[in-house]
């Protein structure tokens, strides 16, 4: 038998983050506004949830993330001026990135308490339909977009699917970990959930990174503010809530991660996604083979 869950058609990006890592490239400007090459953060989730069929866009932002809001908007002094001087190729880029007006809209946390509390701010876009999260400091590279392949696994199991991967045992502190269950191929089933555990009573090393689509019964749980891990409100917490309920996997995805919250991640995302560009690659390649060291 056939069974048709709803479809998936929203995605939740949090932006509201302070981004106090990356000080003070961040005083004013988002996190999420910093370019791997040529393209800010932001563009890469969004790029990659249009990839995978979404169509409906919740930013939730906060005090100066206005850039984030403008990149969304039609340039049109820009868009003018490239006309004018018959800059084409630039002109078209620019308009395949312009979202379908009202396809994205913004809420507000007003004060960052954490992952879960700002996916609780998109309660009223989420409403009572599946919808996908983006991290957009999580930037994957992959053939098949990474919430492609999460989708997928939603589309065969109306259930929850949150992207994992192995992380060293040290680092599992700093990420919401698995407890597994059955696992049958790159599909883990979840038992537990566990959010930054000291490595002594992680229940494994697989690490949930930022790519999940979750069914809207996970607002219920968040809206009890319930604080866990560094006293903010967690994702986690309240995924881990759902377990036993509608199916729960993780996927273990096809493709590299790197976390541009982070500075070194940052670095390494703009060598691999250059060396993947035809007009940057050679010379990339030239300019690495100085800084070989040992
Ligand atoms: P991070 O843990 O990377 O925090 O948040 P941050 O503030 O962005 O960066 P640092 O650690 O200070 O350098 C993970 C994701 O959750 C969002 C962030 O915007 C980021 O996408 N987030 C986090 C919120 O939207 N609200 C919060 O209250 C916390």
């Amino acid at each position: 038998m056939i069974v048709a869950f709803k479809r998936l058609r929203k995605a939740v990006l949090p932006v509201a983050g302070l981004g106090t890592r990356f000080l003070p490239a961040t005083k004013a400007i988002p996190k999420e506004m910093l370019p791997v090459v040529d393209r800010p953060l932001i563009q890469y989730a969004i790029d990659e949830a249009r990839a995978a069929g979404i169509e409906q866009f919740c930013m939730v932002t906060g005090r100066g993330k206005t850039a984030l809001i403008d990149h969304f908007d039609i340039a049109f002094e820009v868009e003018q001026n490239l006309a004018a001087r018959g800059k084409e190729e630039a002109l078209a880029m620019l308009r395949s990135a312009a979202m379908e007006p009202g396809s994205i809209v913004t809420v507000r946390q007003q004060v960052p308490l954490g992952l879960g509390h700002a996916i609780w701010c998109a309660r009223a876009f989420i409403g009572d339909d599946p919808f996908a999260i983006l991290l957009p400091d999580d930037l994957v590279l992959s053939d098949t977009p990474c919430l492609q392949q999460l989708a997928e696994i939603y589309r065969e199991t109306g259930g929850n699917v949150v992207a994992i991967e192995e992380v060293p045992m040290a680092h599992v502190n700093r990420y919401g970990v698995l407890k597994t269950g059955a696992i049958e191929g790159n599909l883990v089933e979840v038992l537990g959930l566990v959010e930054k555990p000291q490595p002594e009573v992680a229940p494994s090393n697989l690490s949930i990174i930022g790519r999940y689509v979750l069914r809207p019964e996970v607002i219920e749980h968040l809206a009890r503010m319930e604080r866990g891990a560094g006293g903010e409100v967690q994702l986690t917490d309240a995924m881990a809530k759902m377990i036993g309920g509608a199916p729960f996997h993780g996927l273990k995805f096809d493709g590299r991660r790197f976390d541009c919250g982070d500075k070194v991640g940052f670095l390494e995302a703009q060598i691999a996604f250059a060396l993947q560009r035809p007009d940057l690659a050679a010379a990339v390649r030239e300019f690495l083979k100085q800084y070989q060291v040992n």
